[in-house]
């Protein structure tokens, strides 16, 4: 497979400005003319948003572990084929809010899910894709939880405890993929984060 995009995820918990960066990032390469795609998961396209509701409904309390890891993926599949695999065959720089690492830190380390057993759905989900970068927000749950609002939804409402596995799951990662991984403390205001964010987005991208 020839991809001469550029894919770059951002990950962390819940209320870590992740998806603000997201945003800043790509307004930022918009600004440099660069061709540029901010998605986002579970979602990104029709079928993956579909399955982004049935994930996050706070009704469905008896989704198994298995279903919900299996979704995480089927909505994955949908986006990779749709959009990911043409878009970087294309040469585009694709930022993607979530990826694969979201699925082992929520449903690996916070839900028991074997982590073999997901990377090797992610491989088939994500057709081998892997990202050239990932930024990594690290924010204490507690902190993370208070910023992200009152109505939460089915995994945001899971306990303190829960949060704190995702969180360790992460940790663990960035230490296991030291090159790829790029970890950010959130303890500073946006332009500062955003400061650290566009050192690594300029390493990569060599601009
Ligand atoms: P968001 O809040 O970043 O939009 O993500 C939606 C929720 O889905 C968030 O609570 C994290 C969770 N999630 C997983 O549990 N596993 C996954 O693989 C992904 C992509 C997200």
């Amino acid at each position: 497979m020839d991809l001469n995009g550029k894919f770059i995820t951002f990950e962390g918990a819940e209320g870590s400005g992740k998806s603000t960066q997201a945003g800043l990032v790509l307004n930022y390469l918009e600004s440099k003319k660069l061709p540029v795609t901010l998605l986002r998961e579970p979602g990104g396209v029709k079928i993956s948003e579909s399955i982004r509701k049935l994930l996050l409904d706070v009704k469905n309390t008896g989704m198994g572990d298995e279903c919900e890891t299996l979704l995480y993926m089927a909505a994955r599949a949908q986006m990779v084929k749709e959009v990911l695999q043409p878009q970087l065959n294309s040469g585009k720089i694709v930022l993607c809010d979530r990826f694969l690492d979201s699925t082992i830190a929520y449903q690996g380390y916070g839900n028991g899910i074997d982590v073999k057993t997901i990377e090797q759905l992610g491989l088939f989900a994500a057709k081998g894709i892997a990202p050239d970068l990932t930024i990594l927000f690290d924010i204490q749950p507690e902190k993370g939880l208070s910023r992200a609002g009152t109505k939460k939804d089915r995994i945001e409402s899971r306990s303190l405890e829960y949060h704190g596995r995702v969180r360790g799951g992460y940790l663990d990662l960035a230490k296991k993929y030291p090159g790829r991984i790029k970890l950010i403390k959130v303890d500073a205001d946006k332009e500062e984060i955003f400061k650290r964010v566009k050192s690594h987005i300029d390493a990569l991208l060599a601009i």
